[in-house]
């Protein structure tokens, strides 16, 4: 398999081609960025660990029935994954009150939540990413109609599995962002990354941040944090 040429580069990714029909080669960046690329910074090992839990976490849900364009690691910071068309739609999942659902409908951070809830945001770097309900999604023309409830129900069943995995190593999965792709068989998968970058963990005893919440609020080091996630998931960097 050959390195083609740059297709996109994202914040924390850069997307080529490769010489496989329906195959991308994608790398992930040392870059840390939050508040809409407000806050910046170059975190060593943080793409690799992104990338191996990222890895680890597709693997496992595979193994539980579901489809994703990952296909295979390549090195510690390159993966392998098909071609989708991404579906401009940031599917957010809470279990736990926290971050921007705490502060804009006045929940105290923590508090569990009566029913899980799944959000929809606008994938638009230039409008700060906006929370979004169905009719936007329908007059923007970002999704079917028939696609939302194949969303939300694929966004719930991999909340239950990862829900599972995570309680199992001592972790609490507060929320995250999952994005899907339109495969050319028509299919739906789950795309981009599933990442401490991506999720909200939390230590079930201690509640200590294990996520990118650490750079967003400054708690200490990124890298110990991400690197906990991968060790207790079972992960040995090479
Ligand atoms: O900031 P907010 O509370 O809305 O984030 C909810 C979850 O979605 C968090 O786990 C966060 O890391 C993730 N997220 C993300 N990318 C974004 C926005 C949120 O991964 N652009």
């Amino acid at each position: 398999m050959e390195k083609g040429q740059l297709l996109y580069e994202g914040k924390a990714k850069r997307l080529y081609s490769t010489n496989e029909e329906g195959i991308l080669w994608l790398e992930y960046k040392d870059s840390a960025t939050a508040f809409n690329g407000e806050k910046k910074a170059s975190i060593d090992g943080k793409g690799q660990l992104n990338n191996l839990i990222t890895s680890l976490l597709f693997d496992k849900l595979k193994e539980q029935g579901i489809d994703s364009h990952f296909v295979q690691k390549l090195s510690d910071h390159e993966q392998l994954v098909r071609h989708v068309e991404i579906i401009p739609i940031e599917v957010v999942v809470r279990n736990v009150a926290a971050g921007s659902l705490a502060k804009r409908i006045g929940l105290e951070e923590g508090q569990p939540l009566k029913q899980t809830i799944v959000e929809w945001y606008y994938k638009d770097d230039d409008l700060g990413d906006p929370l979004i309900n169905e009719d936007h999604i329908a007059i923007l023309s970002l999704a079917q109609p028939k696609e939302l409830p194949i969303l939300r129900e694929k966004a719930l069943e991999i909340n239950q599995i990862l829900t599972g995995f995570f309680n199992n190593i001592g972790v609490d999965l507060i929320d995250f962002k999952l994005e899907f792709g339109r495969a050319k068989d028509g299919s739906i998968l789950l795309a981009d990354e599933i990442s401490p970058d991506t999720c909200r963990l939390w230590d079930s005893k201690t509640k200590q941040r294990l996520d990118k919440d650490v750079f967003r609020r400054d708690l200490g080091s990124l890298k110990d944090a991400y690197q906990t996630v991968f060790t207790r998931l079972g992960g040995v960097s090479s």
